[in-house]
């Protein structure tokens, strides 16, 4: 297979003569998009492709952009609450995508996961306690824990011979002391694309339950799977699981509307419900936008057939990479079971990780993240955000490849 050729039949034919405007590009420019404003802050040049912060650029469904359009006609935006209706879209959205039965009373707002795990962080340890972060991972966790005054017990994630990360059960066990109050858990994984199964899950779980280790669970990316894998809520495994963790779900990554600032907690147990409730009434968490939540019930309530052609074609993008890396085995991918991210293994180029950012950046034109910046275990990777049009992605291995082989 001729990867270049690939990419350019789905860049135009697959997704744009179909006339699926989603999947076409849109100029962020006049925008204040991070992933474009950012630029010269981070690679200190505009001329990046920039394939870095995890959001997409794909239109948000257009259902969602028209109900926001809706709701302006009415000329007044005061506070508004966020209603019984948006909570039970979500509901209903969890029940029948992830097979999870939540109740309304266990929901509340939140504007932001991360500030979500900050919160939970502070309502659930005292300073100086030891919060458990697997390495490598999405950088706000090993902030939320530092910034608060924490402890990171660091737990690294190791690839088995087949190439997948896993964690090592018997070493976390060892790891821990009567300081040990959190596990933050990435769930599907950010950067490395695991689903964690059934039996990973029970056994952190267990873990967890018999260390009197609190689970927060942070679960943004648990949409963007790819079958046969299948996000399993940890809460969802056991009665005690579901009283000892408080889940972190969101339409941000689903329907690409992170702008929106809109999440939700799920907390079961009443007296950690209380804890955290009192914590984040100490920071006015509020109730949130009425843009925001008109946003939220209707990406739940109406975005399922667009999340499905979304992941058709994330799956089409993942597979464009998968070719590509074939003919260029100094980077080595596995396509990820869930996200949009591809954990590029870059190490077989020999290159410091300051020479593997100025290479992509400055000889290949990509702005990606370093791998470094998600923990030690990090180094010698690259994470390339794949959810753009498929012409762009093909645009992008373009400019890898002429840089490799100059
Ligand atoms: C694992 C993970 N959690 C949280 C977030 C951000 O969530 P929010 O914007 O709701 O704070 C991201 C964004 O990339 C993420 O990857």
């Amino acid at each position: 297979m001729n990867p270049k050729k690939m990419s350019g039949l789905n860049g135009c034919l697959v997704y744009g003569k179909n006339g699926m405007d989603e999947f076409r590009f849109i100029d962020r420019s006049g925008t204040n998009a991070e992933k474009y404003t950012l630029r010269e802050k981070l690679f200190h040049t505009q001329e990046v492709q920039p394939l870095w912060v995890a959001d997409m650029d794909i239109a948000t469904p257009e259902c969602v952009i028209h109900a926001v359009q809706k709701r302006l006609l009415h000329p007044i935006l005061g506070y508004e609450i966020m209603s019984d209706s948006a909570y039970e879209a979500q509901i209903g959205w969890m029940r029948e995508h992830q097979g999870f039965e939540i109740k309304r009373e266990w929901l509340s707002y939140s504007p932001s996961v991360v500030a979500s795990i900050g919160c939970a962080i502070r309502a659930f340890s005292e300073e100086g306690d030891e919060v458990i972060v697997m390495d490598p991972v999405y950088p706000p966790f090993y902030s939320m824990v530092k910034d608060n005054n924490r402890s990171l017990l660091l737990h690294p994630l190791k690839q088995d011979s087949a190439g997948i990360y896993r964690f090592d059960i018997e070493r976390l066990r060892t790891q821990i002391t009567p300081k040990t109050k959190l596990l933050l858990l990435c769930s599907p994984h950010n950067p490395i694309g695991r689903v964690w199964s059934r039996d990973e899950l029970l056994a952190l779980g267990t873990l967890c339950l018999e260390h009197g280790i609190r689970l927060i669970s942070d679960e943004i990316h648990s949409d963007i799977v790819f079958a046969p894998h299948q996000h399993i809520p940890i809460a969802s495994l056991s009665d005690e699981l579901l009283n000892n963790t408080l889940t972190l779900i969101g339409p941000g990554k689903t329907f690409n509307m992170a702008g929106f600032s809109i999440s939700t907690v799920c907390i079961v147990d009443e007296t950690m419900r209380k804890h955290y409730e009192e914590e984040a009434h100490r920071v006015h968490f509020g109730d949130g936008a009425v843009l925001s939540h008109v946003a939220f019930e209707t990406a739940y309530a109406e975005g399922g057939e667009w999340h499905q052609k979304l992941l058709e074609h994330l799956r089409v993008n993942a597979s464009l990479i998968e070719a590509w890396v074939a003919e260029y085995p100094a980077i080595k991918f596995r396509p990820p079971e869930a996200t949009y991210l591809a954990w590029l293994d870059c190490r077989a180029l020999g290159l410091g990780d300051r020479e593997l950012r100025e290479f992509f950046v400055h000889k290949a034109g990509l702005g990606l993240s370093p791998g470094l910046s998600f923990g030690k275990e990090g180094s010698g990777f690259m994470r390339l955000n794949f959810a753009v049009p498929t012409s762009v992605l093909g645009d992008a291995l373009d400019r890898l490849e002429k840089a490799l082989n100059d």
